[in-house]
């Protein structure tokens, strides 16, 4: 099964797509976490991303393409994947089209998680996430058992670099953008379903498993 979370910034994509990942056993690939992942490692990539991460710009297409296509080529992609954070722009969405139709293959699901820009900086602010194993949290609707405490692995929490309120409106003016063009692109190939992101977090997922079948 091969599935793609579309949303804007704080739709809670990656809150679904790690519940997506353990229910069907595939793994979940977020070039957001791949990029902080290089960010910290003070990787070439991760210097040239850093850049534009901070401002809330997009990385360019082909540092980002290369290396999700790297990553849906590993061993653990062969029974599917949920792709989250890409595509993120037409050009994107073409490439991995594009490679998937040499392989004789194509995506099952696009879904689109939407929420209105009015809940999505409060949910930023109140992220934390742990960059050591890419759980995250919410303050209020979502705690940790110790404030500040990764439940999972014990590390630190961060406020990630880019939710700052001025980055997060930028984030949300590049989505409207560059990004939301793919929900029309997915509903002309078929494979488009829209969950109401503004459910609690329980609710959304149920929505989820509805479309993409038990
Ligand atoms: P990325 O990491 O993908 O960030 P994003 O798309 O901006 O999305 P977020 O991770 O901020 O939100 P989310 O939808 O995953 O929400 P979450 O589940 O955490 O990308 C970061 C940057 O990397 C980009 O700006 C860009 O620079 C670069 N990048 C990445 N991919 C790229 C690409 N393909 N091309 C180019 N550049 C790329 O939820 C948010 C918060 O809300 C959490 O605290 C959560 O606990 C809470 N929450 C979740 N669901 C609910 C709910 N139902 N009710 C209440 N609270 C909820
Ligand atoms: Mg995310």
């Amino acid at each position: 099964m091969k599935i793609i979370m579309l949303g804007a910034p704080g739709a809670g994509k990656g809150t679904q797509a790690k519940r997506i990942a353990k229910k069907y056993s595939i793994p979940h690939i977020s070039t957001g976490d791949i990029l902080r992942a290089n960010v910290k490692g003070e990787t070439e990539l991760g210097k040239k991303a850093q850049v534009f991460m901070n401002q809330g710009l997009l990385v360019p297409d082909d540092l980002v393409i290369d290396m999700l296509m790297d990553r849906i080529g590993q061993a653990d992609c062969e029974k599917g994947y949920v792709l989250d954070g890409f595509p993120r722009t037409i050009p994107q969405a073409e490439s991995l089209d594009a490679a998937l139709a040499g392989l004789g293959e194509k995506m099952d699901f696009a879904i689109d998680v939407d929420v209105p820009d009015e809940n999505i900086v409060k949910r930023m602010g109140g992220r934390r996430a742990c960059v050591n194993c890419g759980a995250t949290y919410h303050v209020e609707f979502n705690p940790t058992k110790t404030e500040g405490i990764c439940d999972a692995c014990g590390e630190k929490l961060i406020l990630r670099d880019d939710d700052k309120p001025e980055t997060v409106q930028k984030r949300l003016d590049v989505y409207h953008d560059q990004t939301q063009p793919l929900i029309a692109y997915y509903e002309k190939a078929g494979i488009l379903n829209t969950v109401d992101g503004t459910q609690n977090m329980e609710d959304v997922f149920e929505s989820i498993v509805q479309i993409l079948g038990a």
